[in-house]
C-alpha cells in the first residue's frame, strides 16, 4: 500500500484555501504590524498525533505541516515511510488569523503577510512555535536523537528552530532546550534571514550551525512558495555557516511532495540519524 493518495491531499487543501479565499480579502483581521509588542498572543496548538516507531526506536522527529493543514493527514503519509526507527510527532498549528488570507483563521504555525523576501516576520508567532517543538521533543530519552522537518510554513519553522539551536537562544532570549541532530524542509523558507548572521555570532553557535545537517528540498514549479526563495534560503543558511546544510530542486514538483522526494528523506535521515544496518 502506498501514501499516493495522501500526496495529493496535501497538496490541494492549501491551495483551495487560496483559492476560496481569493476573491475576498476584506476581512479585518490583526495584522502583523499592529502592536504585537504590548498584547502577547493567547496561543492554543490543535491535536498531536504520534506515529510510533515499527523497529527500535532511535530517533524521534517532529514533522509540522502547512498553512491549513493539521498533524493528522501528515501522520498517515510518514507511517507508510520504511524508516521502523524513527517515531514520529506531528503537532498540529494553532487555529490564528493568518494575514496573507485577510485576517482569516487557520492553522498556522505563525502569522505571514506575503511570502516574499521582504515580508516581516512573526517573531512573538515563531518563538512560540518552535519552544512548543522543542517541548515536544524534551521528553524523548537522552540517546534518542532528535530531529525537526516539516512541510511550507512547517519548513519555515523547522528552519527556524534550527537557527535558534545554533544560537542556543530563541529571539527573545531564552535558552534554547533540545539538542537537534536533523533538520528537514520541503517547499519552505528561512524566516529571519537578514538578521541570521547576527545570531550566529560566536563560536559555539558557529560550531553548532556547521555541524546540524540539514536537507532542504524544493520543486521547480511551486507557486505558492517560489523555487527561488527556497533556493536562496539555503545559500543564505550556508554563507552563515550552516555548512552541513544540502539542497535539493525537483524539476515539475509544485508545492506539494512526491515519491521521489519522500525516498530522498528517508534515505538522508538513515544516514544523518544513523539509522542504517540495523534490524528493526
Ligand atoms: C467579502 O466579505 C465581507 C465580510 O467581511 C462580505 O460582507 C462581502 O459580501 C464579501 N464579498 C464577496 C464578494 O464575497
Ligand atoms: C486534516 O486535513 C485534511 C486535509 O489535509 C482534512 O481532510 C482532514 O479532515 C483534517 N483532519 C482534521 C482532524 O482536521
Ligand atoms: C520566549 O518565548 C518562549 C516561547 O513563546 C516563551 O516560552 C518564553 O517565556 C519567552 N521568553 C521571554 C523572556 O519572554
Ligand atoms: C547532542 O547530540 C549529539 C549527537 O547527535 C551528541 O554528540 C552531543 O553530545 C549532544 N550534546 C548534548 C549537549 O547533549
Amino acid at each position: 500500500m502506498c501514501g499516493c493518495v495522501l500526496y495529493s491531499v496535501i497538496a490541494t487543501s492549501i491551495l483551495a484555501l487560496a483559492i476560496f479565499l481569493g476573491d475576498n480579502m476584506s476581512f479585518a483581521g490583526p495584522s502583523l504590524a499592529s502592536g504585537g509588542k504590548t498584547v502577547r498572543r493567547a496561543i492554543e496548538f490543535g491535536r498531536t498525533y504520534v506515529v510510533k516507531p515499527k523497529g527500535k526506536h532511535l530517533a524521534t522527529v517532529v514533522w509540522l505541516h502547512g498553512l491549513g493543514d493539521n498533524g493528522s493527514s501528515w501522520s498517515q503519509l510518514l507511517e507508510t515511510l520504511p524508516l521502523p526507527n524513527i517515531k514520529w510527532i506531528c503537532p498540529t498549528a494553532p487555529t490564528q488569523p493568518v494575514t496573507v488570507f485577510g485576517g482569516f483563521p487557520s492553522t498556522a504555525w505563525f502569522d505571514v503577510g506575503d511570502l516574499s523576501e521582504d515580508a516581516p516576520d512573526d517573531i512573538e508567532g515563531l518563538d512560540a512555535a518552535a519552544a512548543h517543538v522543542a517541548n515536544l521533543l524534551s521528553t524523548e530519552p537522552f540517546d534518542i536523537r532528535l530531529g525537526i522537518g516539516g512541510f511550507s510554513m512547517g519548513a519555515a519553522t523547522a528552519m527556524y528552530s534550527a537557527t535558534c539551536f545554533a544560537a542556543g537562544k530563541y529571539s527573545n532570549g531564552s535558552a534554547y532546550p533540545a539538542n537537534l541532530s536533523a533538520i528537514v524542509g520541503l517547499s519552505g523558507w528561512l524566516p529571519c534571514s537578514k538578521t541570521l548572521s547576527k545570531k550566529i555570532g560566536g563560536d559555539e553557535a558557529a560550531r553548532r550551525a556547521a555541524s546540524l545537517p540539514m536537507l532542504l528540498c524544493h520543486g521547480k514549479g511551486d507557486d505558492v512558495v517560489p523555487y527561488k526563495f527556497g533556493e536562496k534560503s539555503s545559500r543564505v543558511l550556508v554563507s552563515t555557516g550552516f555548512l552541513d546544510a544540502t539542497f535539493k530542486a525537483y524539476n515539475g514538483l509544485g508545492h506539494y511532495t512526491s515519491p521521489e522526494e519522500m525516498n530522498e528523506v528517508c534515505a538522508w535521515l538513515t544516514s544523518k540519524l544513523g539509522l542504517g544496518g540495523r534490524s528493526p
